[in-house]
């Protein structure tokens, strides 16, 4: 990717998408008010990790942060759980069996987008006896908070299920089954190249009314992209990302998890295929419209910005921090190990709709061509005595 392609320019950012009413042109202008003031601030390059974080989170600004509709048709991209409820069923299977497994065990969602996911999942346990005690949700966004609470409060009313939010992953020890679907792709990744020999650091600076790269000498030689750059031996001109705050996460995972699983579903690869010689431009991703591109200055808060996981980041990152890998796969084969096809069996009361409909999701699901492959699931956990069902058909951990 050359550097020239990325900077991005006010007229063609108004021209190019269709769909941008008034509002949401002024929100985005405020938006990058903010950020020219932190890049202004920073002295005239703002790390790329710094601007991921203020577009994505700023309180009021970022994306994820204000009134954005984000989810389903009329918003920017669809998950698994926002597809139906199939993705929900297949994890509810998995769940009883962990639940059953651990004395007092919790639900902790991190990052419930709309609530879709908690939604089936405690509508499934609810029919099958399973219902956990609580259902907790560590969710950084206010507006979807509130999205949440109004969807799943009536239904934890009903089932007699405690919900709570929490600000962070919890300090004390937890029991029971965390769940993150897509979130990791949403944490700031830094971005950085191999330029003469020597790593740079990706910046944001300012280039008239709009955004442009910066590249920075300053990368700690120790740092997690040395490391990468070495291990993977990236040669001269390759640009990549990587993600120190997702192993950040992973040990506070490791500190709170006394007995249960985390699982952790994303697009993404174990390390040796991230880092490919080909993959030279990196993963990050931008989504507006159901539109994908890669240039993350394009309406700074009204996009959003993606880069894939690195599973065998995750996984040493697990390791360090005691935590043992309880399986890897790919969505496709998870879900066909838990019964996908059986779950979406025609039912008495189907109508022709209904069957078309569910027969989409299927494929949405687990094609190669969809998401099948290119997502993937990672179980991590502490203290568990049986395998997990979801990997009964496929365990990819030894390429991790
Ligand atoms: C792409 S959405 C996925 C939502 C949902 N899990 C789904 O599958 O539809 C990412 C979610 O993670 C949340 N999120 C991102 N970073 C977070 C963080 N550090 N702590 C808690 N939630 C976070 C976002 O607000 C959003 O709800």
């Amino acid at each position: 990717m050359k550097e020239s392609t990325l900077v991005s320019n006010n007229k063609t950012r108004n021209s190019v998408w269709p769909g941008l009413d008034s509002a949401a042109l002024v929100h985005s202008a405020a938006v990058f008010r903010y950020i020219r003031e932190l890049i202004r601030s920073a002295g005239g390059v703002l790390p790329f990790d710094q601007y991921m974080e203020a577009v994505l989170y700023a309180p009021g600004l970022g994306y994820y942060a204000a009134g954005a509709r984000k989810f389903g048709e009329d918003g920017d991209f669809v998950t698994a759980p926002e597809m139906g409820d199939l993705f929900g069923h297949c994890l509810a299977r998995e769940a009883e069996q962990i639940l059953a497994a651990i004395p007092d065990a919790v639900v902790l969602e991190f990052g419930a987008g709309s609530g879709a996911l908690a939604e089936t999942l405690i509508t499934a346990l609810a029919q099958s006896g399973r219902l956990p005690s609580q259902y907790n949700i560590v969710e950084i966004s206010p507006d979807l908070r509130q999205r949440q609470h109004e969807r799943l409060t009536p239904l934890c009313k009903r089932y007699g299920v405690t919900l709570q939010w929490q600000e962070s992953l919890p300090q004390s020890p937890f029991n029971g089954l965390i769940l993150a679907n897509e979130v990791v792709d949403a944490f700031p990744v830094t971005r950085f190249r191999v330029e003469r020999g020597q790593l740079q650091r990706a910046g944001v600076r300012l280039d008239g009314d709009a955004f442009a790269w910066d590249w920075m000498d300053d990368l700690d030689a120790d740092g997690m992209e040395a490391q990468l750059a070495q291990r993977h031996q990236l040669a001269e001109g390759y640009v990549t990302e990587a993600c120190p705050r997702a192993h950040a996460w992973i040990r506070a995972l490791g500190s709170c998890l006394k007995q249960g699983v985390a699982l952790i579903f994303d697009y993404g690869f174990p390390g040796d295929e991230y880092y490919l010689s080909q993959r030279d431009c990196g993963t990050l991703r931008c989504h507006y419209r159901h539109r994908a591109h890669d240039d993350p200055f394009l309406y700074p808060g009204l996009q959003d910005i993606t880069c894939h996981v690195d599973f065998s980041a995750l996984a040493d990152a697990g390791r360090e921090a005691g935590l043992q890998l309880l399986g890897y796969t790919s969505q496709e084969a998870y879900l066909l190990s838990l019964g996908l096809m059986e779950l979406a069996a025609p039912r008495d009361d189907d109508d022709q709709r209904a069957i078309l409909a569910r027969s989409a999701q299927i494929k949405q699901l687990v094609l190669p061509s969809q998401m099948g492959e290119a997502c993937k699931v990672m179980a991590l956990g502490k203290a568990m005595e049986h395998p997990l069902a979801g990997f009964d058909l496929r365990d990819r951990s030894a390429s991790l």
